[in-house]
């Protein structure tokens, strides 16, 4: 094997951003984002389009310069080495293969151009192609070939020059849902195989939860949260964070009491009340604020079966879903649509549209949000 195993000969790098900012005009792409991305990570850049996703990376290949802050490759920085001096293979949005040459030559043209030898590169390109398994697809040409197998041309590309960072940019947003799928678990094997530390781009929630490491969640050219798919899960530290990432219900509530030494808060939601613990953020005592809670984590029963020691808010089932493994209840209430995952539905039998219900909160599972 000519391929490098990263973890092995220890060519791991960090890649490192501090306070960079990149304008373009009056807008700007990037504002002042830091973050460190570990030797061997799996680092996701997560969020909506024109949030700075793609800016980032390309400064971080050399695309672009900052207009303010440093990039660090380990300690060295690279703010003024030019692209092909930093030796990092990329995957563009849209692939952007050479229509007029072979698999073989797209493959090949980074080692071309550094002036390796072509024994060493016609090993080369079939190892990266044997990699991406596409091998025996040589002599063809982009047209000739799917979705998912010019994906595999780019990736092979990227990877054959044995780059210190592989950057990847929504790489399989042109892939059919099934292929999508298939192709995000095989990046990931391959990625976590070479062991090369990965930042990669998209804007479907599910796509960076399944795959990466950690997660950075933009907006606005800013980065809002930095964590593990879990954290940024379960403990969306903003709004827009919780909405972004998964579905989550939204409900208006007010706080009543608060008890700062404890992190003890009890709240009224629409004459409910709940006590929630562990809470860190401030509030005062009378603040109108936002309740976020997800529907895998409410429970719904028939008026008349559901318990009574629980704290649950009275509704009609509005509209019923079968989405495969869970049913989906969006429920009527006085505090606006609620919507309740439920699992194994088929077994426990449907609750019909129009049902009286009543929705079970479980308080541990309520995060809550200032309103200013
Ligand atoms: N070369 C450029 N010249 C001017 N404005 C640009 C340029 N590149 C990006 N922008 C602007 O900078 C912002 C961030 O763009 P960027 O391409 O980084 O977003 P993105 O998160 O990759 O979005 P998408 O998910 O749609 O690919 C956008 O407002 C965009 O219009
Ligand atoms: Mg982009």
């Amino acid at each position: 094997m000519l391929f490098l195993d990263y973890k092995e000969v220890n060519i791991m790098v960090k890649v490192k951003l501090v306070n960079v900012t990149k304008r373009f005009g009056d807008v700007i792409a990037v504002n002042d984002i830091s973050f460190e991305v570990k030797e061997g990570e799996f680092f996701t850049l997560l969020g909506p389009s024109g949030c700075g996703k793609t800016t980032t990376l390309r400064l971080i290949a050399g695309f672009y310069k900052p207009d303010e802050g440093e990039i660090y490759f380990d300690d060295e920085l690279v703010n003024d080495i030019p692209p092909h001096r930093r030796n990092t293979g990329m995957v563009f949005q849209n692939y952007a293969l050479w229509p007029h040459m072979t698999v073989f030559e797209n493959v090949a043209y980074g080692l071309k151009i550094r002036g390796l030898p072509p024994p060493v590169i016609i090993k080369k390109v079939k190892e990266a192609l044997e990699l991406v398994g596409l091998r025996g697809k040589e002599n063809r040409y982009p047209t000739q070939l799917s979705g998912g197998e010019q994906q595999r041309v780019a990736l092979a590309r990227a990877l054959v020059i044995e780059p210190k960072v592989l950057l990847l940019d929504e790489p399989l947003s042109n892939l059919d849902a099934k292929l999508r799928l298939r192709m995000r678990g095989e990046i990931r094997r391959l990625q976590k195989r070479l062991g090369i530390t990965t930042i990669y781009v998209t804007h479907d929630q599910e796509e960076a939860l399944s795959i990466s490491d950690r997660i950075a969640v933009m907006n606005q050219g800013r980065i809002l949260q930095i964590g593990t798919p879990l954290e940024v899960y379960e403990n969306p530290k903003e709004l827009f964070v919780a909405d972004f990432i998964g579905i989550t219900n939204f409900l208006p509530c007010k706080v009543l009491e608060i008890n700062e030494a404890e992190r003890i808060m009890i709240i009224d939601l629409n004459g409910v009340k709940l006590i929630l613990r562990d809470v860190y953020e401030k509030f005062d005592a009378g603040e109108e604020a936002i309740c976020a809670i997800r529907p895998e984590s409410l429970e719904v029963y028939k008026l008349d079966e559901a318990p009574r020691d629980k704290p649950s808010i009275k509704g009609k089932v509005d509209l019923v879903t079968f989405l495969g493994k869970i049913v989906r209840y969006d429920v009527e209430t006085d505090l606006g649509m609620i919507k309740v995952d439920v699992s194994g539905g088929t077994k426990k039998g449907f609750l019909r549209e129009g049902e009286k219900v009543a929705v079970i909160i479980d308080p541990s599972a309520v995060r809550i949000f200032s309103k200013k």
